[in-house]
């Protein structure tokens, strides 16, 4: 697979044609998905931060291991972490699939550096007022992105647009119908939804439970060599043996980069323009998107963008050359 070219910028001096990337900060809760979804936007895009939510497990460890990935690639991005609860929900974690690091299943180094900042919504409201076309991916529970909307309203005219993993066109994954990073924050993504930003795009379940990872990934990262594709293998080796558990699967599905896909390399993934809404009350439907699949002609009766298929077989393969370039 090669890198999409997504816009060019000529250099008049010289007249050479240079390949603008998507310009991304990545809002994450690591996560084993999530490491691959930080390593992914990376390689296909410019990543200009990384911010770290409460989610799979506290701030810490997710600011943690968020650090850890960066390092372990060789990255030099910046990373702030973010809020250390939800808007309004208890606290809630998924220790049970991603461990009690959050990243369980790879000896995995010490962390030599430090966040950048405690104040990821500080950052996101700065970086996007002084940067253009900056597009915000959030793969965790949609606190810091609601909290920045909350309190820089201007963002949603600013912002590219947000891409999101998180609730489903179909079952969920924490109760029948909530996945766990709407689960975990309701009310910061109904607000995120709300928010008038005009491009919102949402992989749920429906989506990413097509893209599994197991075996075959496995043996294909060790083949790149080296200290990340070993780290990368066993960690996908635990979390597809966690699925393996619960579900009978054979393989894991690899949420969170889909999200980033969905900005960096658009082909992979096929949306639905629908309406959404967060269902904020129902005593068993709480967390649920609720997604509006009746067919009709007028598209301006849409919020989001949902993602409904995708190339399983090539998003594999991005995430595998994503461990390769920084191997
Ligand atoms: C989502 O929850 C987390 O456990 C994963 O990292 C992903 O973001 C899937 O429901
Ligand atoms: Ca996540």
């Amino acid at each position: 697979m090669s890198l999409p070219v997504h816009g060019t910028d000529t250099n008049l001096a010289d007249s050479t044609i240079v390949a603008a990337l998507p310009r991304l900060i990545l809002d994450c809760d690591p996560g084993h998905d999530d490491a691959f979804a930080i390593l992914v936007a990376a390689a296909f895009g410019e990543l200009i931060g990384v911010t770290t939510t409460h989610g799979n497990v506290g701030v810490e460890l997710t600011t943690n291991n968020a650090l850890t990935v960066i390092e372990m690639a060789g990255l030099e991005v910046p990373v702030h972490k973010g809020m250390s609860r939800p808007l309004l929900a208890p606290l809630r974690n998924a220790t049970r699939v991603h461990g009690e690091t959050g990243l369980a299943g790879a000896r995995l180094p010490a962390v030599a550096t430090e966040a950048a900042s405690t104040d990821a919504v500080g950052f996101i409201i700065g970086t996007v007022r002084e940067t253009e076309d900056v597009w915000l991916v959030a793969t965790g529970p949609l606190t810091n992105v609601a909290a920045a909307l909350r309190a820089a309203p201007d963002l949603s005219e600013r912002l590219a647009g947000i891409s999101f993993m998180g609730g489903s066109a179909g079952c969920g994954n924490v109760t029948a119908v909530a996945e766990f990073n709407l689960a975990a924050d309701p009310e910061a993504a109904a607000m995120v939804i709300a928010s008038g930003v005009p491009v919102i795009k949402m992989v749920g379940l429906n989506l990413t439970y097509q893209v599994l990872v197991g075996a075959e990934t496995i043996t294909r990262l060790r083949a790149v060599g080296g200290g990340l594709s070993e780290v990368t293998a066993d960690l996908i080796a635990h979390y597809a043996g966690v699925y393996d558990e619960l579900y009978g699967w054979r393989g894991a599905p690899m949420h969170d980069p889909c999200a980033v896909a969905g900005v960096l390399i658009p082909e992979l993934i096929g949306y639905e323009r629908r309406w959404v809404e967060v269902e904020l009350r129902g005593e068993h439907t709480r967390g649920m998107t609720v997604v509006d699949e009746r067919p009709r002609l007028d598209l301006t009766q849409s919020n989001l963008e949902v993602g409904y298929t995708v190339d399983a077989e090539r998003m594999r393969d991005a995430l595998v050359e994503a461990v390769a370039r920084f191997s």
